[in-house]
């Protein structure tokens, strides 16, 4: 394999690397499906492609994938917290895709290497939070004529789209991932459900079951931690801000209430909002002794840690990413992974069967974007209904599991109107 442009930890972690790329191929049968056939079609051929990704074992599938299409891919970490060095090494010894990421990587580091995958004057944007977008827009203008369109992974990356297209700041079209059902549903929901309690179990080794959680956010991503710490045996409050979801919340059987009660009351704190300083010096002064917080939103602002410091008279590390702060009131409060998302850095991110959808509808966007080049506006589109209706059809499939067809005479009756009781 010739030796491409990377920045990476440690090229002797290539090996694990690929050990454990290849093992989740198996749990992702529908990327691996779209995979076989761009090798034939190649939908991607001559394209160049910049993603910023979490760069993990999952991600390494769909870049193959994209590589196998035809494109000339380029990867830079999403967060610099969340890259397995092992899997990155991989990519570039073992597969030939430049990557440019390193686990813990300083906040000059990160924008360094989404810069690297600017440098590649792609054709087509892959974004989880949107930051090559961000990049792009602000710094080098000059190249958005080669840009045909963007792909955008996260609900925090399509708000902030959203907000660029209201003001008339976007310059190409993006298909919002996100959106399917195929994705939100399922990688939202069970995969941050999961991968969060794995983060935090990972990072403090506590027992969830009688613990207090509050989850604040009751969107996809809430819901799937507050069922899961419920599955647990915890005892979960959801904070929320929006009625119908605080509704939702209380009738699904968890206790809602502000914060600020919330906040004298719980052990363990999940935020999951997407907007910054959910958890403010007013709430850490009054928790508990022991109280754990973290976050699993994209960005590490729900948590306010500047608050946190100032009112600290020491900290130190006292686990793999679980930080103890003493306060001033004596008070002692853990923080964990520097609230940045505790699934990704304290744990794997979400498995591969969920992740295998997400992907598919990355993968099959971007031949969207390439097949529609030019017919586009400069706008948020969500992923075509038949994409979303595909993949959920395939994955069943692959899942082996088969369902009904409408007959004739149900079909003619939902399509009726004159047919009553
Ligand atoms: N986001 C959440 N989990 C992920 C994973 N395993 N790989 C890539 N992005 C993710």
């Amino acid at each position: 394999m010739p030796e491409v442009p990377h920045d990476v930890k440690d090229m002797g972690l290539a090996a694990r690397g690929k050990l454990k790329i290849e093992l989740i191929e198996k749990r992702m049968p529908v990327l691996a499906s779209i995979r076989e056939r761009f090798e034939k079609e190649q939908p991607l051929a001559g394209k160049r492609l910049s993603a910023c990704l979490h760069v993990t074992t999952e991600t390494a599938n769909l870049v193959r994938c994209l590589k196998a299409g035809g494109a000339d891919v380029v990867l830079c970490a999403s967060n610099p917290l969340s890259t397995q060095d092992d899997t990155a090494a991989a990519l570039v010894a073992e597969y030939g895709i430049s990557v440019y990421a390193i686990k813990g990587e300083d906040n000059d580091t990160y924008y360094k290497h989404i810069k690297a995958a600017v440098a590649h004057h792609p054709h087509v944007t892959m974004d989880d939070g949107a930051d090559v977008i961000s990049v792009v827009h602000a710094e080098h203008p000059d190249q958005i004529g080669e840009i045909l369109g963007g792909t955008e992974e996260t609900t925090t990356g399509v708000i902030r789209l959203r907000a660029m297209e209201a003001d008339g700041a976007l310059q190409f079209p993006v298909v919002a991932v996100n959106e399917a059902d195929t994705k939100h549903l399922f990688d939202n929901r069970y995969g941050t459900g999961q991968s969060t309690l794995d983060g935090i179990i990972r990072a403090t080794n506590v027992l969830l079951a009688g613990m207090q959680v509050a989850v604040a956010g009751y969107g996809w991503c809430g819901r799937g931690v507050a069922m899961r710490a419920q599955g647990h045996g915890a005892r979960v409050t959801v904070i929320e801000v929006d009625p119908l979801r605080a509704l939702e919340a209380v009738m699904d059987g968890y206790d809602v209430m502000p914060i600020a009660e919330a906040a004298r009351k719980c052990d363990l704190f999940v935020t999951a909002t997407g907007d910054k300083h959910v958890i403010r010096g007013e709430h850490m002064e009054v928790m508990k002794d022991g109280a754990i917080i973290c976050n699993t939103g994209h960005f590490n602002v729900e948590i306010d840690i500047p608050a946190l410091e100032a009112m600290s008279t020491g900290r130190r590390t006292v686990r793999d990413f679980m930080e103890e702060f003493t306060l001033k009131n004596g008070r002692i409060i853990y923080l964990l992974a520097e609230g940045r998302l505790v699934n990704l850095s304290a744990a794997e991110g979400h498995p591969g069967q969920v992740m295998d959808m997400s992907f598919a509808n990355q993968a099959l966007a971007a031949e969207y974007i390439v097949k529609n080049a030019g017919q586009l506006e400069n706008k948020v589109y969500i992923v075509p209904k038949d994409i979303d209706e595909h993949i959920a059809a395939l994955k069943l499939e692959t899942m082996g599991i088969s369902i009904d067809k409408l007959t004739p005479e149900q079909e003619k009756y939902l399509a009726s109107w004159q047919e009553g009781t």
